[in-house]
């Protein structure tokens, strides 16, 4: 299909083709079409999708272990794995693969946050089609 857009946009559009090592334009658009799809797809509460919750949290602060493992078993439907990684004397991440529908993906998110301790939680979600 024909698209037709700013000479300055394109020029722009060019570099990033290039920077990303894309073989032309087309495969770029495809990519960005896609991505742009997925995105959207993600944000339904109905569909299902895969990817990680990472989080970082202060372990030192009073029972945060136990409320982090009893909230994980409310959520054994959507979680595959996860990982923990200790950052330094006090800060902890954990990195939990997820898989299901993004209501309950959404609902573990907000769990984590309420948690005192918890200091960043980060949602990255894919889907394999559009
Ligand atoms: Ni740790």
């Amino acid at each position: 299909f024909g698209v037709s857009v700013d000479k300055d946009l394109i020029e722009k559009f060019d570099e990033y083709v290039k920077s990303q090592g894309y073989i032309n334009r087309s495969a770029a658009i495809g990519d960005l079409i896609r991505d742009k799809l997925i995105e959207e797809k993600i944000k339904e509460p109905e569909n299902v999708s895969f990817g990680t919750i990472v989080f970082v949290y202060n372990h030192e602060k009073r029972e945060i272990n136990d409320k982090l493992v009893e909230l994980q078993h409310n959520y054994l439907d959507i979680i595959i794995f996860n990982t923990h990684i200790h950052i330094d004397k006090r800060n902890c991440i954990e990195n939990i693969v997820v898989k299901g529908k993004n209501s309950r993906i959404f609902s573990l998110a907000k769990d984590l946050r309420a948690i005192k301790g918890v200091l960043t939680v980060k949602l990255i979600l894919t889907d394999i089609n559009p």
